[in-house]
């Protein structure tokens, strides 16, 4: 077994296997946890029985398979598995699983373990097509994984109904990385203070109407999210957005770029790195109109002025920060964002180009490139904001030395 996944030898995994095709896979992937020396644990749901025997998993890692809360004479037999664990592996996932554990359902000997337990989680979830894209799963995902749940997505392959699509559980090899990964740096950024803002301002114009951009805020959020599972304290500067608080992180709700401003520059000293991947209004009203302006007075000139730029502030004034910016490009992308780069004085910078479908503004999924002050290219493929945020966190925990608080 290679050295990447070294993280998981005498590693003690809880490997919980719901009730879906993919349960024989399973038995794969607990023999491959045990040949990388890993001590597994399997916990099976009634309906995962169905699939495969209890015996076949006990056979392969020569541990007896607990199915129910009452099989044994011990009566808190879930707290014991749950502390007992350095891992919990749910895989397959099922949609009926991930809402349990979702909204803290404890109804057999699984998700009890999941509720009692402090240790990391890895959910691989594998169904369906149609329940993978369901809201309702797409919302459960969403909270699993702002709660500091790793998951790790289904792939689009041949699905048991004959069909195809996205739902088939990841190989052995991406679980195995993944949970070598949370093992051995899922907290990589303890301690590491974090400035995130995300989302777009409004500037308004009279008190009901402003100038506004498509920002949805969903790339700042899945990099707050991703910097405060590894153990970062983050704080997240806010424009308005329809999305849920991501767990663990400080948010500061502002409206306006001066208001952004100020939210920024108040917590920028105390912070290690510092991501802009807000959306800021360069323009302004001058002197927004106090009542609502009446389309019967005919047009309405409005002067605009220029809204300061934060991130150059950042720029000329940071001490030891690490600064992250974010480009938003219609076309010369890689040209126009290095020069920004250079002239903000940043450590990195994530360009987008806005267009492209499935990428950028309101979509779940991005596509971009990331540059750094020294030279560095790296072309991101079109992946779900989640998994560019975890590779952005991966390039900032390995591009700067957090020298303030470590
Ligand atoms: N930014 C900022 N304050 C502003 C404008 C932008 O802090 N008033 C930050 C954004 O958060 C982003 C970066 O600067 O991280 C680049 O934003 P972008 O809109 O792509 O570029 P601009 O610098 O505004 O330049 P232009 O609009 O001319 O492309």
């Amino acid at each position: 077994m290679s050295t990447e996944l070294g993280a998981l030898r005498g590693a003690r995994v809880l490997l919980g296997v719901t009730g879906g095709i993919a349960c024989y896979k399973a038995v794969e992937l607990a023999r491959l946890l045990g040949k990388a020396g890993a001590d597994v644990q399997v916990l099976m749901t009634e309906a995962a029985q169905r699939f495969v025997g209890p015996a076949t998993f006990a056979a392969v890692t020569h541990h007896s398979v607990p199915t129910d809360v009452f099989d044994s004479p011990e009566l808190v037999v879930h707290v014991r598995l749950a502390r007992s664990a350095d891992v919990i592996v749910v895989a397959p996932a099922t949609a009926n699983t991930i809402a349990k554990m979702t909204h803290g359902i404890a109804d057999d000997l699984l998700t009890n373990v999941v509720l009692t337990a402090t240790c990391p989680i890895v959910v691989a979830p594998a169904m369906h097509t149609e329940m993978w894209e369901h809201p309702a799963t797409r919302a459960n995902i969403e909270t699993l994984r702002g709660r500091g749940c790793l998951i790790v997505e289904p792939e689009i392959g041949e699905l048991a109904g004959g069909d195809e699509g996205v739902g088939r559980l990841a190989e052995h090899r991406a679980i195995l990385e993944k949970i070598s990964d949370e093992l051995s740096h899922g907290r990589d950024l303890a301690g590491v203070r974090f400035l995130v803002t995300a989302g777009g301002t409004q500037e308004p114009i009279d008190p009901i109407r402003f100038i506004g951009n498509r920002s949805s805020g969903k790339m700042g959020y899945a990099i707050a999210t991703e910097a405060a599972r590894r153990g970062a304290a983050v704080t997240l500067v806010s424009g308005p957005t329809h999305l849920a608080d991501p767990d663990r992180v400080d948010i500061v709700r502002i409206r306006t770029a001066s208001e952004m401003r100020d939210a920024v520059l108040a917590h920028f000293d105390e912070a290690d790195v510092v991501v802009k991947a807000a959306a800021v209004a360069d323009f302004r009203a001058v002197n927004p109109a106090t009542s609502k302006i009446k389309k019967d007075a005919g047009l309405p000139a409005i002067s605009l002025e220029r809204t300061d730029d934060i991130l150059a502030e950042l720029g000329r004034t940071k001490t030891s920060q690490f600064l992250v910016g974010f480009s938003a490009e219609t076309e010369d992308a890689v040209p126009n964002a290095r020069k920004k780069l250079a002239a903000k004085n940043l450590d990195m910078i994530i360009v987008n180009v806005v267009g492209g479908p499935h990428a950028g503004f309101e979509h779940d999924t991005n596509q971009a490139v990331l540059l750094t002050a020294q030279g560095d290219e790296v072309d991101f493929p079109l992946q779900t904001k989640s998994a560019m945020a975890a590779a952005i966190c991966d390039r900032i925990a390995h591009g700067c030395r957090f020298s303030k608080s470590q």
